[in-house]
């Protein structure tokens, strides 16, 4: 079909389904133009305020290399002693490239005080917008599933995400991304300090649990090191992947009878 024969809505729906959801520059681009002279690596740093104004965040990330940001980011997470420090580090962080596509820093949701702390992949385009985890289809979804076993996000569960910012078009986060931003979800666990820890989908699985394969790792019970102590963790299917697959709601519902029987049995 030539491109005159479809209609721009189609287009949009087309793109919406393929997670182009953004348009994140207001002024168009010519990708035919000769590509620029690569910029030569330079030295990361964390940029104070001044620096980061004065600065286009685009460039702040991009000067910044993988490796030294994950240093940067434990030394920063290490210094935050409460979450709401933990939230302001993040803010100021400059290293995931992450935070210059994102409209917002999406660092929780629900009651850090819960003995219960969900752990999600990565924002998604609602939760871009308003800044809060698993607020879409998806959120609504695991709403649903805690309120099965008599949980609320208000009361007993603490929300997050492996990364904090929405990859561009819901991509799955790179290697190098999660490296990044693992001292703060790591730190973020800490400072909450749950009873229990329960790992939405593969990344977040493979990124804390360091297990792969979530429909092989889900629904058994691990021990995390929060740094402080040993509690019980255990990885489950994401919302996202049951809405697409709701026969496989049997299994995360097993999953929820299990971390039900944990939490009676504290
Ligand atoms: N999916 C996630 O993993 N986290 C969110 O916050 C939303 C969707």
């Amino acid at each position: 079909m030539s491109l005159d024969a479809v209609s721009a809505a189609e287009l949009i729906a087309w793109y919406a389904e393929m997670g182009v959801t953004e348009a994140l520059d207001e002024t168009p681009h010519d990708h035919f133009a000769a590509a620029p002279e690569p910029a030569r690596q330079p030295v990361a740093r964390l940029v104070s305020a001044p620096q980061q104004a004065a600065r286009r965040p685009v460039d702040a990330a991009a000067a910044t290399a993988p490796d030294e940001a994950a240093l940067s980011a434990r030394a920063l997470a290490r210094e935050a002693t409460t979450l709401d420090e933990l939230k302001t580090a993040l803010a100021s962080f400059e290293g995931c490239p992450l935070k210059a596509t994102a409209k917002n820093l999406v660092f929780s949701d629900g009651n850090p005080a819960g003995k219960i702390m969900v752990v999600g992949e990565a924002p998604g385009a609602d939760e871009d917008r308003t800044g809060l985890p698993f607020v879409g289809r998806s959120g609504q979804l695991l709403d649903r599933m805690l309120a099965a076993i008599g949980l609320t996000r208000q009361e007993h569960v603490y929300i997050a995400n492996l990364l904090p910012w929405r990859p561009p078009g819901n991509r799955t986060p790179t290697p190098q991304e999660v490296a990044i931003c693992l001292p703060f979800i790591q730190r973020q666990i800490e400072l909450a300090d749950p009873d229990i820890l329960i790992c939405i989908g593969g990344p977040s699985a493979q990124g804390l649990l360091g297990v792969s394969g979530i429909l092989a790792s889900r629904g058994r019970w691990m021990e995390y090191d929060t740094g402080r102590r040993m509690i019980r963790a255990i990885a489950t299917l994401h919302p996202a992947y049951l809405l697409r697959q709701p026969l496989q709601k049997r299994l995360a519902w097993r999953d929820l009878r299990a971390i039900k029987a944990a939490l009676d049995a504290l």
